[in-house]
């Protein structure tokens, strides 16, 4: 592996996987980051690197539904391994709006296949980066396997089954060295504030509401997003091809106590004035066509590719809280107009 393309490097576990392989001494080759800088995408995340890292890394902002921009970095940067993160990947926009869902999602996936297909000779591994919400909603009981059969709820979940079906079949029919892995939920740095754990963490810090959708009761698998990375990395390097890796953290929690974990914890770290956090917790309508349940069975990363979370919950979430503390000047910019403005003066608007 050389010439590493990573997509949508400046989102939020982009950003986690870049800074975790440039800090990796069994990683020697160069990154070409190609990301759009949609609302998501944030370069300062990574603005050090262009000076810590010049010979290794290197930032395009491109779309990757641009069939021509995307094979000139193919060709320009000599990309032998692509690692595909980019996309929509906010479920409750996919509600509201879920065509940039099917042209990023889909026809961007499509895009980068269709390049790596003209040029098999060079791709040593094409890496899918997918989501557990392909296979839909578990019930009490039960687990997802890799062979779980795919039932998406929104259209975010959707699009992403039919990226995931694309990989595959370029895979069966055109022989492409893929791999896919289906993850939990993460949590950490950089994730923008639009997602549970990192709006209640600014909600609570500021004493606005704590919106919980329907009862609360919801569960999802909590991931810290340095175990996803080091999972993605064990897949690229020893992962075989064709093959479906699951990746959870197996720590399910209903949505209530995490936001209840998070209001006590801050409550600590920087004492209320008032009432208790837990006052501020508001239970609204819920998000239609809600997954009542995900839970990863990663049996098979953990026996075949050693990988294993190392974070526990209750240490993911302190590191993640202060992180959101310590850097309420990122949380300013992506939050205002001016960061819109600063991308455009630098990078150009689309
Ligand atoms: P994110 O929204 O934080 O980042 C997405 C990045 O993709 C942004 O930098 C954005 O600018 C870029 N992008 C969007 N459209 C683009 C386009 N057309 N061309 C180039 N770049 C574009 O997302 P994330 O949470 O970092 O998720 C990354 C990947 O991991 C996604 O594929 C997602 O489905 C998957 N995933 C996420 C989670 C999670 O909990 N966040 C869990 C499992 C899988
Ligand atoms: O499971 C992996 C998926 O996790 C990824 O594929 C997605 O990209 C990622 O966004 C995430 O999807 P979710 O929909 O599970 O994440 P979100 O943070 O939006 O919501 C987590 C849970 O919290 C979900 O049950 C909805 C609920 N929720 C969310 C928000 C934003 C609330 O109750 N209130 C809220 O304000």
């Amino acid at each position: 592996m050389r010439n590493l393309l990573v997509t949508g490097g400046c989102g939020f576990i982009g950003t986690n996987f870049i800074r975790h392989l440039l800090r990796r001494n069994d990683f020697l080759g160069r990154i070409v980051n190609v990301d759009l800088l949609t609302y998501a995408g944030n370069p300062e995340n990574l603005a050090d690197l262009a000076e810590t890292h010049v010979a290794r890394y290197q930032f395009v902002k491109a779309d990757i539904c641009d069939r021509s921009a995307m094979e000139e970095v193919f060709d320009t940067h000599r990309i032998d391994t692509v690692c595909h993160f980019a996309a929509e990947s906010h479920v409750d926009r996919s509600i509201v709006g879920p065509a940039a869902f099917i042209r990023t999602n889909i026809l961007g996936t499509f895009t980068l296949l269709e390049i790596c297909r003209e040029r098999h000779a060079d791709i040593h591994r094409f890496h899918h980066v997918s989501t557990d919400e392909v296979y839909g909603s578990l019930g009490a009981e039960g687990l997802f396997t890799e062979t779980t059969a795919y039932d998406p709820s929104s259209p975010y979940s959707a699009s992403k089954a039919g990226s995931d079906h694309l990989v595959r079949a370029y895979q069966r029919t055109y022989d492409l060295p893929v791999t896919l892995s289906n993850c939990s939920n993460n949590y950490g740095p950089y994730q923008f504030p639009e997602k549970l754990i990192p709006l209640m963490i600014l909600n609570a810090r500021e004493g606005k509401p704590l919106p919980v959708y329907g009862d609360g009761k919801n569960v999802r698998d909590w991931l810290y997003v340095e175990d996803h990375c080091a999972a993605i990395w064990q897949v690229l390097q020893a992962g075989r091809c064709g093959e479906t890796y699951n990746v959870g953290g197996r720590c399910e929690m209903e949505n209530l106590q995490v936001v209840e974990t998070i209001c006590d914890r801050l409550d600590l770290l920087v004492p209320p004035t008032g009432d208790a956090r837990r006052n501020l917790i508001t239970f609204v309508a819920d998000r239609p066509g809600h997954d009542r349940r995900y839970a990863i069975d990663c049996s098979k990363i953990e026996t075949e590719l050693d990988w294993q979370p190392q974070e526990s919950f209750a240490s993911g979430i302190e590191k993640t809280i202060q992180w959101y503390l310590d850097n309420v000047e990122w949380v300013a910019r992506v939050r205002s107009g001016a960061y819109r403005e600063w991308i455009a003066t630098h990078y150009g608007d689309d």
